[in-house]
Formats: structure tokens, sequence, C-alpha cells
């Protein structure tokens, strides 16, 4: 069992807890306004809303699940926690990185400083589909992409998008999620062209 701190209340922190919740770990949810927060989501009613500096302080592993603008300010505030912490982070610049030199994640880990432990992913998989990591029309199950800097990190990871049902896909150094950054515009606009609601995702095939 692992201690899960998931930073955020929204969408894709609850589904994912929901996930994990089912796969045996402990969770816990952090949150700006966990004192008036009286309503667990509804998705994920065995955990606890606490302090997002509780939820940090407390876990094993950290998710990000925020908007991008707040990741930054949020891991500057929090990084003397967050250091040698195994963090992943599953936010998606979109229109707030100017090109694609650096990738969200990377400035994550700059915020965090020397000890940082990021891992990115979770980035192209829709909140609709968290829970239902088999795609119902193919049969397939979907992938998760993820990319960090450390072997043993990314062990981890890669268990806990096995222990939610996905295929784990290592996409290599922490860079690279320069390029996972730019793939998710790329999914969004696809699904919304081709009327997908939100169930698209990528899918490498033949390995
Ligand atoms: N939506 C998707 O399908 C999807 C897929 C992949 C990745 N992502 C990424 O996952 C992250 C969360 O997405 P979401 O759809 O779950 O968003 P969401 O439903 O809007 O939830 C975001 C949560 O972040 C917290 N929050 C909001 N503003 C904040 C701030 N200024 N500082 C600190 N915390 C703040 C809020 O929790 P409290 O009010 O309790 O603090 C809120 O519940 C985003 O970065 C998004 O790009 C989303």
């Amino acid at each position: 069992m692992t201690h899960i701190g998931i930073i955020g209340t929204g969408h894709m922190a609850t589904h994912l807890a929901r996930g994990w919740l089912d796969a045996g770990h402990h969770v816990q949810f952090g949150s700006r306004y966990s004192e008036t927060k009286a309503n667990l989501p509804k998705q994920s009613p065995a955990a606890r809303i606490v302090s997002n500096y509780e939820a940090v302080q407390s876990a094993e592993v950290v998710v990000i699940a925020i908007p991008f603008t707040a990741v930054k300010p949020f891991a500057q505030q929090h990084a003397d926690l967050l250091r040698n912490k195994l963090v992943i982070d599953i936010s998606n610049p979109f229109e707030h990185l100017p090109d694609n030199r650096i990738a969200g994640a990377e400035i994550t880990a700059q915020a965090i400083g020397a000890g940082a432990r990021v891992v990115a992913a979770f980035k192209a998989n829709f909140w609709q589909t968290l829970l239902e990591p088999i795609d119902p029309k193919s049969g397939i199950v979907r992938d998760v992409h993820y990319v960090g800097d450390h072997d043993a990190d990314k062990a981890i990871v890669a268990q806990l998008i096995t222990d939610l049902g996905f295929q784990p896909v290592d996409c290599g150094v922490l860079r690279n999620a320069r390029v996972l950054d730019s793939m998710v515009p790329l999914i969004v606009e696809l699904d919304r062209r081709l009327g997908a609601d939100h169930r698209f995702s990528w899918k490498l095939l033949g390995n």
C-alpha cells in the first residue's frame, strides 16, 4: 500500500483517487479549503480532505492535480517538503508555455530545486477515461505515458498506473515531457473534431 497525497479535489484528483482506493492504496486530498470542504468528493468517499501542507507531508507519493498556472507557486511554497519525495505532475500547460523548449514538469522540478524527483504522467488521459482503462469499443487497454529521470521512481509510477488498470509506457527522461505536453492539445483537437466526447487515448501498438 502506498500513501498518496493528491493535491486538488477536482475531476482528475477524484477519479485517480477512486481507482487507487479500489487498488488498496491510502489516499488523502490536499485542498486550499480543507476546513470548509465538508463534502468529500463522491468518487472517493474513503479519502479525507486535508490541507495541501498535510497532504504533502504525510504522503510517500504526491500527485499534483491542480491547474498548471498554480503548480509553480505550489511547488515553490512546498519545496522543502517536496524535495526528495516522489512527485507526479499531471498538469497541462496548453497556451501557458510560449514554446516547447521546456516542459511544465521541468518547471515544477526547477521550482522544487535540488533533490526534485518529478515524474510527468497522465497528461493525455481525459478524466472521463480514468475509471475506464479498457476502451469499451476496441477492448484495448489504454496507455498512460510517463517520463522522469530516476528509474526507481518511474518503477513506482508504472506500478501505480498498472494498479489503475492502464498500460504504463515509459517515454524516457523528464525532458521528454516537452513532447507529452504537445500531444495533449492535439488529442483534445482530435477528440473535439471527431466528436469522441473525451474518450480518445493515444495507444502504442506492436510491441
Ligand atoms: N481534465 C482532464 O481530463 C485532464 C487530463 C489530464 C491532465 N489534466 C490536468 O490535471 C489538472 C487538474 O485538472 P482537473 O480537470 O481535475 O481540474 P479541476 O476539476 O478544475 O480541479 C482542479 C483542482 O485544483 C485546485 N485548484 C484550483 N485552483 C487552484 C489554485 N490556484 N491553487 C491551488 N489549487 C487550485 C482545486 O482544488 P481545491 O479548491 O480543493 O484547492 C480544484 O479542485 C490540470 O492541470 C489539468 O491540466 C486534466
